[in-house]
């Protein structure tokens, strides 16, 4: 057996020897995100995936993430070390969902996060991740409808924010952060009512914790909604005393590296998402070694979606 060290070392040749590079979403287990060339939010490696150099990149995350990759990058090869790491809240709606909802609504324009299907994409007019989905709703004219898709905790977040009444909103989510509720986040908040709050959009408390601002629980200022890349920015520049961050756990490591003079602290402890930590050192090295569970998108369906994500880049969010 290998000490971690010599798993990482190997793990570095294996990617040199491959051309490969390695993103890791702020999700993965520790020693994935230590090991990999690049650690972000979805779209950020996203992104990173269609500039890198090299041929190969192998995608420590979920599969609608790889697809994301491969529909921006689609002359590299797309590796997901293990291609049964799904997505809850991406499997809430398919191809045809969209179609039939669509077909109800023949004027709306269809906003989806980025956690969905390329099937799923194709589908849609322009895509949104959790950093600036509340942009991309305003850049649709204001008699428009809008039907915002799969995430209901995102879908009235961006609903209430814009102040927009015209959002029909898909009832899917993501088992993690629906898990994160109102009542998980007013117990947290009792024990350490001074602590600054960090929420990601997906969170069942994601309402609650505007609506104790409201009420005057906590402060406007100690809280803020945001995706993971923009949890860590924040972090870098946090001088609280103590934050507690309602997303997946897999967030904290990023966070304590970032600013260890700040304690990071989850509103649940037991938000960790199966999926995501799927992706194993053992793993990881299989498919280094083998070039196995390559991920591929239609040329079809690749062109849709890719109009979809374009559209979301360009009005520069
Ligand atoms: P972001 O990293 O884009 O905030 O997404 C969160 C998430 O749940 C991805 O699965
Ligand atoms: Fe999907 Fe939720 Fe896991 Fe993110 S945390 S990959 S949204 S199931």
């Amino acid at each position: 057996t290998m000490t971690r060290h010599e798993w990482a070392a190997e793990v570095r040749r294996l990617a040199r020897e491959r051309d490969a590079v390695i993103l890791a979403h702020n999700y993965q287990r520790p020693e994935i995100q230590d090991v990999a060339d690049h650690t972000g939010d979805s779209l950020g490696l996203s992104r990173l995936a269609s500039t890198v150099e090299a041929s190969t990149i192998v995608f420590c995350g979920v599969h609608f993430m790889a697809e994301t990759a491969k529909i921006l990058a689609p002359e590299k090869t797309v590796l997901l070390p293990d291609p049964n790491a799904g997505c809850s809240l991406a499997d809430t709606i398919t191809a045809e969902d969209v179609r039939a909802w669509r077909s109800d609504h023949p004027d709306a324009v269809v906003v989806a996060y980025v956690n969905t299907s390329a099937a799923v994409k194709a589908e849609t007019d322009i895509c949104c991740t959790s950093s600036n989905a509340a942009d991309v709703v305003r850049s649709v004219p204001e008699d428009t409808e809008i039907l915002f898709l799969p995430d209901q905790f995102l879908g009235a977040h961006v609903k209430r924010i814009t102040g927009r009444d015209n959002i029909h909103v898909w009832m899917g989510e993501c088992h993690v952060h629906a898990g994160i509720d109102g009542g998980t986040l007013r117990e947290r908040v009792a024990e350490d009512p001074d602590a600054e709050l960090y929420v990601h959009p997906e969170c069942g408390c994601a309402t609650s914790a505007l609506y104790m601002v409201g009420a005057g629980v906590v402060p406007e200022e100690r809280v803020r909604v945001l995706s993971t890349g923009g949890m860590l920015s924040a972090a870098k520049e946090a001088e609280a005393d103590k934050v507690l961050i309602a997303t997946e756990t897999g967030m904290l490591h990023q966070l304590r590296n970032a600013n260890p003079t700040t304690a990071f602290e989850p509103v649940n402890s037991r938000a960790e998402c199966h999926y995501m930590k799927m992706i194993t050192a053992d793993k990881l090295l299989g498919t280094l070694r083998e070039g196995t569970s390559e991920i591929t998108v239609d040329e079809d369906t690749a062109a849709r979606a890719r109009r979809a994500v374009e559209r979301m880049v360009a009005i520069g969010t």
